[in-house]
This record gives C-alpha cells, structure tokens and sequence, in this order.
C-alpha cells in the first residue's frame, strides 16, 4: 500500500513539474511578456520549487519505503545516473529562479516593469535546456525500474 501511494504521489508530481515547466516556457518569450506574465512567472516558479522539493521528498522516500528496499537503487548507476540528471535540472533552473525573483521586485518598484527581451531569450533558452534534461528521467526510471544497470 505504502508503495501504491508513494508511486501514485511519484507520478503526480512529476506531470506536475512538466506542467510549470510547459507553462514557463509558453510564458517566457519577448511577444507573450507583460508585468502580468512577470507576476504569473514568478507563481509558477513558486510552484516549480515547491515541486522539485516534493519530488526530491517522495522520490526518496520510494528508495527507503518502497517494496525493493534501497539497496536496488542504491547499487545501480542508472539510479544515480537518474539523481545527477535531476541535479542538472535544478542547476540549470537556479539562473532563471534567480531572476524571476528580481523581476517580482522591480515590478513592485514600477507596476509597469517589463523585463529586457533579450534576457527573456536568455532564460527561455535555459528552461528548454532544462526540460529536455528533464526528459530524460523517465527513460533512466524505466530503466532503473528493471533492474538495468543492478
Ligand atoms: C531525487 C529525485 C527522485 C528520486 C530519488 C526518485 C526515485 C524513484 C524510485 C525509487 C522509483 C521506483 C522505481 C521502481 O519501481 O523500482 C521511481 C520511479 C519513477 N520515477 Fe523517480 N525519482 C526522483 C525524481 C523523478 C523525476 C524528476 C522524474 C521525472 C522526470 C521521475 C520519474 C519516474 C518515473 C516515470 C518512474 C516510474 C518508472 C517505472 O516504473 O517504469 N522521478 N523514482
């Protein structure tokens, strides 16, 4: 049951974070741009954060008390491989972070604050960097799921 739950919750976040993250980068061009945009940008990173806590939460929380034990996961380097995926993810989003952060507070300084076009290029280009990284998680699940690499 615990395994159930926790895979359950697993898959959940994880359509989740593909969600944000879509949204991100439909949000995040010069031509869609707006202090709204601004504002909304930086709820969905809020959100994305708060995702990528959870996951990091859940998905141990599968090695520990999940029905193989960690010994599965631990020993096999798909799993880790896994790990320094997600870890890439979260590098490459820290920029982007960063500067949604300073973007809400310029915008509390001057309400009709609108980011410069070409660091919104910039950091479009990072987040379709992160999700093609991001993409390559499930397939080392899959992996790792069977057994390959163990
Ligand atoms: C630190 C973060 C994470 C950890 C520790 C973790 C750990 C795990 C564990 C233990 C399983 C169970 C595999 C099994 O059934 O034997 C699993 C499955 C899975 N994980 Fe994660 N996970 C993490 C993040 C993610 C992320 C970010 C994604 C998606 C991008 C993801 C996608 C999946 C998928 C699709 C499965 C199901 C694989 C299958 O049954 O074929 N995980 N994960």
């Amino acid at each position: 049951m615990i395994d159930f739950l926790l895979a359950s919750v697993h898959h959940l976040i994880v359509f989740g974070i593909a969600s944000v993250l879509a949204a991100e980068i439909a949000l995040m061009r010069p031509a869609a741009m707006s202090p709204h945009t601004v504002r909304l940008l930086g709820r969905f990173d809020a959100v994305y954060g708060g995702l990528a806590m959870a996951i990091l939460v859940v998905g141990f929380a599968r090695v520990w008390f999940g029905a193989k034990g960690p010994d599965f996961y631990l020993h096999n380097p798909v799993f880790w491989a896994k790990i320094g995926a997600f870890l890439v993810v979260g590098l490459v989003s820290i920029r982007p972070t960063l500067r949604m952060l300073a973007w809400q507070k310029r915008l509390k300084l001057d309400a009709a604050f609108m980011p410069p076009a070409q660091e919104i290029a910039a950091l479009r280009r990072q987040l379709l960097l992160e999700i093609h990284v991001f993409a390559l998680i499930p397939v080392l699940a899959a992996a790792m799921a069977r057994g390959i690499g163990y």
